[in-house]
């Protein structure tokens, strides 16, 4: 087999994922007219979890209702919005053998449902009374929140751009 050839290292020894015939297989399958949504849905639970700390942030220093709010509901869409990433990116997961096959991907999941986790606590811990919530915890946990999105999202990019996952038709 040449998948097999091409991949055995200097002792001869074949690695079994590489070897895989739909290893270089990874073509996106959930889009619209092959568009790919999980690309297309990210960007909402990004920006908005930004947002959540912004407006947590603005509440500290101005005092005024709004910011709390504004929080509440950016939370509340960070969570919901995240939540739909998660729907697309998890199908890409099972349903595209070579995304499947690579390691990468499964740690990008992991992160990302730890973040789902965090989005979903700090919107829910909000809902008893959104302006007490903010001051220290709601805002602790939106810091949380920023810190593990940027790590999956600067990760997501990480597939597509390296490992050109979602992209590859294969061999
Ligand atoms: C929970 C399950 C998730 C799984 C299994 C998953 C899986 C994937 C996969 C396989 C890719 C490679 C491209 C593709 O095939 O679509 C990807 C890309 C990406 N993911 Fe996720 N993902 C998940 C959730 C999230 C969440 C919640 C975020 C951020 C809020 C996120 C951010 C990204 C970004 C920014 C990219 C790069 C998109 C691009 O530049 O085209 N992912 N993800």
């Amino acid at each position: 087999m040449p998948e097999e050839i091409e991949t055995k290292d200097d002792e001869g020894l074949v690695d079994p994922i590489s070897a895989d015939p739909h290893f270089d297989e990874t073509e996106s399958r959930i889009g619209i007219w092959g568009h790919p949504a999980h690309a297309m849905t990210v960007a909402f639970p990004v920006a908005l979890t930004f947002c959540t700390l912004g407006a947590d942030a603005l509440y500290w220093l101005t005092g005024d209702a709004f910011w709390a709010r504004a929080a509440v509901w950016a939370a509340g869409t960070a969570f919901l919005f995240g939540l739909a990433a998660g729907l697309t990116g998890t199908a890409e997961l099972l349903m595209v053998p070579g995304i499947r096959a690579r390691a990468a991907a499964w740690t990008h999941f992991v992160i990302a449902v730890l973040l789902l986790a965090i989005l979903g606590s700090n919107w829910g811990y909000r809902l008893n009374g959104y302006e007490t919530a903010v001051l220290p915890y709601g805002i602790l946990l939106s810091g949380f929140a920023v810190l593990v999105v940027s790590v999956t999202g600067w990760h997501g990019g990480k597939l597509v751009f390296d490992y050109r996952l979602g992209t590859s038709k294969g061999n």
